[in-house]
């Protein structure tokens, strides 16, 4: 199985000359690595600039809940975004949730994006960790808000990023261990194999969270996910190749 490294541009870089330099770069690395899916979500003025770039697939950071075109001021629906070559798209980063998205829209989003064949990647993750696990609780509301509704037959082409909210971002605290990554994903492809009673046993899991090219192989070795999602390292095309390289390596 490849492995998936996401590259979340969040509201970065500062101009269009920047992105299509970055993504120009990010593509020359990850052409030569057969073993890794790279995919960069740009702001999404900027797809329609970098959708011909070879060697990199596209996810948006963001979806509509409704369908197609019509009266929906500031949306951008799964059709548009198909058009500009958009494959995955995130959904329910923490980032947004923070912004006050919450359960049952998530839901919509992850419905939106499956009904255009897009592939959601849930954004899920702790607000804290806490000595004696009742953050698993957490994760399990979560999981189970975010998928409220969504067809059981379609779970299976879901992706799940699990990014604990201490560990993302300029303010994180420092990265989780791969470890506990490894317990988290476990517990996370256990409920959503409860929710499809048991059609789907092994969700991908990417990890996401002050990932760098010190410790990517590390959660791809030992973290048992199926890639990465990265957010600040994934604007320095040298580092980010650097997390690409270890991603072909452990593929
Ligand atoms: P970070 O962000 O790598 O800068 O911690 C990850 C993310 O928000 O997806």
């Amino acid at each position: 199985m490849k492995k998936l490294v996401v590259a979340n541009w969040k509201m970065n870089p500062k101009s269009l000359t920047e992105a299509v330099r970055e993504c120009g770069a990010i593509a020359r690395s990850a052409r030569a690595l057969k073993k890794v899916e790279t995919v960069i979500a740009p702001p999404t003025p900027f797809l329609g600039f970098l959708l011909k770039t070879k060697g990199v697939t596209f996810g948006a950071q963001d979806i509509s809940t409704e369908r197609g075109i019509g009266a929906a001021t500031g949306e951008v629906s799964g059709a548009i975004l198909k058009q500009f070559g958009v494959r995955y798209v995130i959904v329910g980063h923490s980032e947004r949730r923070t912004r006050g998205e919450a359960g049952p829209v998530i839901a919509a989003k992850v419905t939106a994006a499956l009904r255009e064949g897009l592939t959601p990647i849930l954004c899920v993750g702790e607000q804290e960790r806490d000595e004696d696990g009742a953050y698993f609780q957490e994760l399990r509301t979560q999981i189970h808000e975010s998928l409220d509704g969504v067809p059981k037959a379609q779970l299976k082409n879901v992706i799940v990023a699990y990014e604990p909210v201490w560990a993302v971002g300029v303010e994180a605290e420092r990265a989780d261990t791969p470890e506990e990554t490894l317990e988290t994903v476990l517990y996370i492809r256990k409920i959503i194999s409860e929710i499809s009673h048991g059609r789907v046993q092994n969700t991908p899991v990417l990890y996401g969270g002050s990932v760098l090219p010190a410790n990517a192989s590390a959660f791809l070795k030992h973290g048992g996910v199926a890639g990465l999602l990265v957010g600040r390292a994934s604007l320095k095309p040298r580092l980010f190749a650097k997390i690409l390289k270890s991603a072909q390596h452990i593929a």
